[in-house]
């Protein structure tokens, strides 16, 4: 298995695994209720989101392929066959915020190109949140979450940071390194820059990251249900431990506090 940068044609691809793989998920259940029943809907909600953000200035995704002779999926090995290669099996989104945030750019794109069809993929997505075309989702959910999303990571103490958006590993290669492995890209993008990983955690999420050194800082409490919650983590580099970790955990613990004295009184 080889990582390697996501090209706009993997998006189909990418979008196939991403539906698939997080259909139990409970983000994914709390925001899409209606996912089976609209399942080409819930599935084209992934492409349109994946390349929008692949083509907005500062987003990189990168993408797991299989090798020639790497180890056989449990139905592979049922049927006898061997691992072929070529076959798209994960990815992690990524997005930096700060300064070099504005530097990267669509790989075989000219800037021109790249800007109109941002533009055309922002306002396709605008288009379908606006009218509600996506029928698997409960907008209201889906507005609760991207309220608490932009109250994460704010400029005050994340001023510059990686941000992982996502990681997903097909469940039929999970626990073989892949997740590790891409989310390993972004902490060593992180330490060459002297910069904080932030991410949002699913409840799957969290044993990777905490695994890989992510240390926990807030709750983002979404739904009514105690599963509905997400752990705010962040990494920091070697020799900056505690850094961003205690102003964050600081400021949580004072929203709690407030929010808490606001119920007594
Ligand atoms: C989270 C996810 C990406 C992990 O991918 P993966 O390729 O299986 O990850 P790895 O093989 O590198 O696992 C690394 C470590 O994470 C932990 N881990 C991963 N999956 C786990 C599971 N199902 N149960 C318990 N621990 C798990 C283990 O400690 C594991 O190390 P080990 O196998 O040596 O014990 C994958 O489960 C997934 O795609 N889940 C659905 C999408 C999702 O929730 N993504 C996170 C979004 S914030």
């Amino acid at each position: 298995m080889h990582l390697r940068p996501m090209q706009l044609s993997d998006i189909p691809v990418i979008a196939d695994v991403s539906a698939e793989t997080q259909l139990e998920d409970e983000i994914v259940e709390f925001i899409a209720p209606h996912r089976s029943k609209y399942y080409t809907s819930y599935r084209d909600g992934f492409v349109r989101r994946i390349h929008a953000r692949r083509l907005k200035p500062g987003w990189i995704y990168w993408v797991a392929e299989t090798d020639h002779g790497d180890e056989p999926t449990a139905l592979q090995k049922m049927r006898g066959e061997e691992e072929l290669g070529g076959r798209l099996i994960g990815y992690a989104a990524w997005t930096r915020k700060g300064s070099r945030g504005e530097g990267d750019d669509v790989a075989h794109m000219s800037v021109l190109d790249a800007e109109f069809e941002s533009c055309l993929a922002g306002l396709k997505s605008f288009y379908w949140d606006f009218f509600n075309l996506d029928w698997s989702m409960d907008p209201s959910k889906r507005a609760i979450l991207t309220g608490l999303f932009a109250q994460t990571f704010g400029d005050d103490i994340f001023p510059e940071a990686w941000l992982l958006a996502n990681v997903v590993t097909h469940t039929d290669y999970q626990r073989r390194g892949i997740g590790t492995r891409l989310v390993q890209w972004g902490l060593d993008q992180c330490e060459a820059e002297r910069v904080p990983c932030g991410v949002e955690s699913s409840f799957a999420g969290r044993r990777l990251y905490e695994k890989l050194g992510f240390r926990k800082f807030d709750d983002l409490r979404y739904g009514e249900n105690e599963k509905e919650t997400m752990a705010v983590m962040v990494w920091e580099p070697p020799g900056l431990e505690g850094r961003w970790f205690h102003k964050a955990k600081a400021a949580a613990d004072i929203l709690e506090t407030g929010a808490s004295s606001m119920l007594v009184t």
